[in-house]
């Protein structure tokens, strides 16, 4: 479970402005619960944790756990929504080094494609993969996004140099739309494995489906555990719950206060590089729902303590417009104390015997005094350990918060019509028929 503290925001804000908000959060549950606000077709997330059926899982846990046994690496290959959510979590359950030792634990590398179009991110990759057994998991909603469709045609050509037809087929799975779209047509021809991403749910509120859920079992984890998080989020995030009850309204009313005083940029922060990717999962989450129509908060993340040597000083003193949300892991997974040392040359002995949490904790409390007193409000959220649970708690929190949070803003947070202007001017450029 979580465990949100806005008492840093109350030298900003004042209980009763949150008061004030009672009636509006309502108002976005009613639209939200009864399906009438804006985006009312994208709502499937909204009970998915509590919809997810033994079958669905037990195909994808037989599915995912296939593949890794037949594979070194597994590729995941999607865009924003397609693959953030799935990197967030593999990446705050595996640990900073765990790729060096998957082969060694049993388990595939996953390294990801499509996210990008660098030449040499995909020559380095083929290179690499050269050299290994892998099988690739294709996301895309539309089935027509550049980005991966690029990755998938490079990789599947590799593959089919490899391996032998019939292996070949065995070693891609897709994750797409039920009917439409290029990735579709293409399973369909290539009689590829193929799960079905629903129609109601959107790309960067996927990731309890397949699209995240697949990639992460065959990484190795437990998907019940992440869900039934989600679940227990779904459940104390319900509408009938009141505000201050109610974590992610209560998180989306501080914020919108927040930005109504001139608090434009929220940064989200983590004292541990394992979070970073959900730092990233979170920008896309926010970013792309709220940053409509000359409005939105701008999501920036930071990675703490390292950031505070970068950008510290610009939090602690730079323009006033900042706000920040602290994510805290209450019990690491690991024990490490600072030694003692007789000559304590580099003088560093009081430390001693302190573990690293410890030492990490004080540099937050320390941080968030200086913030807060800097003129920086802070919202803390923490959770007990990093693991499946209190990750599908957060991810349920956040995309509740985002969708209040967007309906309090006055915009619809499940779509993305600015995304597709870079890619008329794109496809105009390199010449795309009907462009
Ligand atoms: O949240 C979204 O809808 C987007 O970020 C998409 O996930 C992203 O653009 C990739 O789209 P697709 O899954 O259609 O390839």
């Amino acid at each position: 479970m979580i465990n949100l503290d806005i008492k840093d925001t109350l030298n900003f804000i004042t209980q009763s402005e949150i008061n004030s908000y009672r009636d509006k959060v309502k108002e976005c549950n009613n639209s939200l619960y009864n399906k009438t606000g804006k985006g009312k077709e994208f709502l499937g997330w909204l009970d998915l944790p509590s919809r997810v059926t033994k079958d669905e899982f037990k195909k994808i846990t037989e599915c995912g756990n296939t593949m890794a046994d037949a594979s070194e690496i597994i590729v995941v290959i999607g865009i924003g929504g397609s693959y953030l959510g799935a990197r967030a979590v593999i990446d705050g359950l595996s640990g900073s080094f765990a790729n060096l030792k998957a082969a060694e634990k049993g388990k595939p590398l996953i390294l990801y494609a499509g996210q990008n179009i660098g030449e040499d991110y995909h020559s380095d990759l083929l290179k690499i993969l050269d050299d290994y057994d892998y099988s690739i998991i294709v996301i895309s909603k539309s089935g027509t996004t550049t980005e991966p469709a690029i990755a998938f045609r490079l990789l599947k050509n590799q593959l089919e140099k490899k391996y032998a037809k019939e292996f070949v087929q065995k070693r891609i799975i897709t994750i797409t739309d039920r009917s439409k779209g290029a990735l579709k047509k293409l399973s369909d021809a290539e009689g590829y494995e193929t799960f079905v991403i629903p129609d109601d749910v959107g790309g960067r509120y996927s990731v309890l489906t397949p699209v995240g859920l697949l990639p992460i079992v065959a990484a190795g984890f437990d998907i019940s555990k992440l869900v039934n998080g989600a679940k227990e989020m779904e459940n104390l995030c319900r509408e009938e719950q009141i505000l201050d009850e109610n974590p992610a309204d209560l998180y989306a009313a501080v914020r919108n206060i927040l930005y109504n005083k001139g608090k434009a940029i929220e940064m989200l922060a983590g004292y541990t590089p394992s979070m970073n990717y959900f730092i990233e999962w979170w920008k896309q989450l926010f970013g792309e729902s709220e940053g409509k129509n000359g409005k939105g908060i701008f999501p920036a993340g930071v990675n703490f303590t390292t950031d505070l040597h970068s950008m510290g000083q610009l939090i602690q003193d730079g323009t006033r417009d900042i706000f920040e949300t602290v994510i805290s892991v209450e019990k690491v997974k690991t024990e490490l104390s600072v030694p003692a040392e007789d000559s304590n040359l580099d003088e560093l002995n009081f430390l001693a015997g302190k573990s690293l949490s410890e030492i990490n904790k004080m540099a937050e409390l320390g941080t968030r005094k200086a913030h807060v007193e800097g003129g920086v409000p802070n919202i803390s959220i923490s959770i007990p350990a990093l693991d499946e649970y209190s990750i599908g708690c957060l991810i349920y929190f956040f995309e509740k918060a985002c969708a209040v949070s967007g309906y309090l803003l006055g915009v619809n947070p499940f779509d993305q019509p600015g995304v597709e202007k870079y890619k008329k001017n794109m496809f105009e450029l390199l010449g795309k028929p009907g462009y």
